[in-house]
């Protein structure tokens, strides 16, 4: 790293010894929320943090954010640090692409997650939410959690497969959702970010269970797409059959490897991250009375609270979910991108092999953009309007680096539109739907998932009551 013309002091992170390196490991892994907090107040917003020969920024200064995402994608590898996933997506998924192979299966992928093709999915998603509900017994205990990655499970099955086909592979869902769940706590997390625990020792054995579901999973992606290869009419409008009937440039169609990952890439990327963040929204709305009111009374206030489309829109519904994915952001940073060439960022210049690692949750907790960081205040995201005070429409007052749930530059969420309408149509349903309380008595801390955090214990709640008629 050269000085060139900085106005600010970027701090070098003193190398970690012996103790220090476990401390730290088990820190990343029990209490990662914590240790960044720790080292933004010891060495601020931009410092650097060797190991063996890698140079990692670490980065929660939106305008050096703002470089990053704005400069040439070229300039970055992303792939290959996404590695670690790969035992779980696969060599193809468009998470280890880069360059112009990573730009064409974006462009391929972003349809059906936008505009009018994903609203198709609307009713679907209150259908789903609607059955989940109708489990729900008065008086016994639930983990939210288990509901919510139910609903966002279904949803993206759907939306792969198409919206008549969930029927057929309901083994896959189980089976998605048991792999899944084998990292479902801190200490199985280890299992995806240390290659050498990934060993087979046996069908008993934690890696020997995810490679076995993940054969059987792919057997069945494998059956799914000669089903549709074989047979035209049973081709439509999901991801799917979009990626069985393009061409490139050349004519050549993707091959079944290709879209096996793809597939497991959108069921993997839509599932967890949904889920987590629906149980944060309901953990923040059930321990704030005030904001849970307000919630109804806007759902009461439109004409018809079943019409996606018009629980969408809603402006203090669109306030939580922005708020839960500010304060609890279930993805902790974004991928990192490491230079494939010098580059200058802050007055500073960066050699070739450099790592930079924007940080969603510190830059979420800044007190000079989020005043009171730890509170949950919905009215954040909520301006009120300058031709009628008693209105408040819903405006993002922040900058995309300075609020970035989900990441950003060429690398941001494939599927963020869709992630939102989601959230929004689950938890209009479910608040119009029944009578909740929260269990939990306690502040909730953040658990890792595999490369996620859901809040610990998974939410509990109790039905007093369902409010089945509908307006
Ligand atoms: C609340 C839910 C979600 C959150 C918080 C979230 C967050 C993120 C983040 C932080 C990234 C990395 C972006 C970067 O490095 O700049 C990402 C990438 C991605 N997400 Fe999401 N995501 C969510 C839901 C979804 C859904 C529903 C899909 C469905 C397709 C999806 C598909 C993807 C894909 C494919 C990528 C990789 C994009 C690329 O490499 O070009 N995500 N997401």
């Amino acid at each position: 790293m050269t000085v060139l013309n900085s106005k600010i002091n970027i701090v070098k992170k003193p190398p970690t010894r012996g103790l220090s390196i476990l401390i730290q490991r088990y820190q990343a892994i029990f209490q990662l929320w914590d240790l960044l907090e720790a080292e933004y107040q010891k060495y601020g917003d931009i410092y650097i943090d060797s190991f063996g020969d890698i140079t990692q920024v670490l980065l929660s200064n939106p305008q050096a954010i703002e470089q990053v995402f704005t400069a040439d994608p070229n300039l970055f590898a992303i792939g290959k640090f996404n590695r670690v996933l790969e035992p779980l997506l696969g060599e193809y998924s468009l998470i280890m692409l880069d360059g112009v192979e990573h730009q064409k299966q974006r462009k391929l992928l972003m349809p059906p997650f936008h505009g009018e093709r994903m609203k198709a999915y609307g009713q679907i998603i209150i259908d789903v939410t609607e059955r989940a509900i109708g489990q729900w017994q008065v008086g016994k205990p639930f983990q939210l959690r288990e509901y919510a990655a139910e609903i966002s499970l279904q949803v993206i099955v759907k939306a792969v497969f198409g919206i008549n086909k969930t029927e057929q592979y309901q083994e896959l869902i189980h089976l998605l959702s048991s792999c899944l769940d084998i990292f479902n706590s801190p200490l199985k997390s280890t299992l995806l970010m240390f290659t050498w625990l990934q060993k087979d020792l046996g069908s008993w054995s934690p890696w020997g269970q995810f490679i076995r579901k993940k054969k059987r999973i792919e057997e069945i992606l494998s059956e799914a797409i000669a089903a549709r290869r074989d047979n035209s009419q049973l081709l439509g409008e999901d991801i799917l059959s979009l990626m069985l009937s393009v061409r490139d440039e050349n004519g050549a169609a993707m091959t079944d490897s290709e879209i096996k990952d793809e597939l497991m890439t959108m069921l993997f990327a839509g599932h967890e991250t949904t889920a987590n963040s629906l149980a944060w929204a309901f953990y923040w709305i059930y321990s704030h009375r005030e904001v849970r009111q307000k919630l109804l009374d806007e759902l009461n206030d439109i004409n018809d609270n079943t019409d996606p489309n018009m629980i969408a829109k809603l402006p203090y519904l669109s306030a939580v979910v922005a708020e839960t994915l500010r304060i609890s952001p279930t993805v902790v940073g974004t991928f990192v991108r490491q230079l494939k060439q010098p580059m200058e960022l802050m007055g500073y210049k960066f050699a070739a092999g450099t790592i930079f690692s924007p940080c969603i949750y510190l830059v979420h907790q800044r007190e000079d953009i989020y005043p009171e960081p730890k509170k949950f205040k919905p009215e954040r995201f909520l301006k009120p309007d300058p031709l009628d005070e008693n209105l408040i429409t819903f405006d993002r007052p922040f900058s995309a680096y300075e609020y970035l749930p989900f990441g950003g530059g060429n690398r941001r969420c494939l599927g963020y539109a869709f992630a939102l309408f989601e959230m929004k149509l689950v938890l209009g349903t479910i608040l119009a739907r029944s009578e909740l309380t929260l269990l939990d008595r306690k502040p909730l801390k953040p658990m890792r998932r595999g490369v996620t955090f859901s809040p610990s214990g998974g939410v509990k709640m109790a039905l007093n009551k369902l409010n089945l008629e509908k307006k």
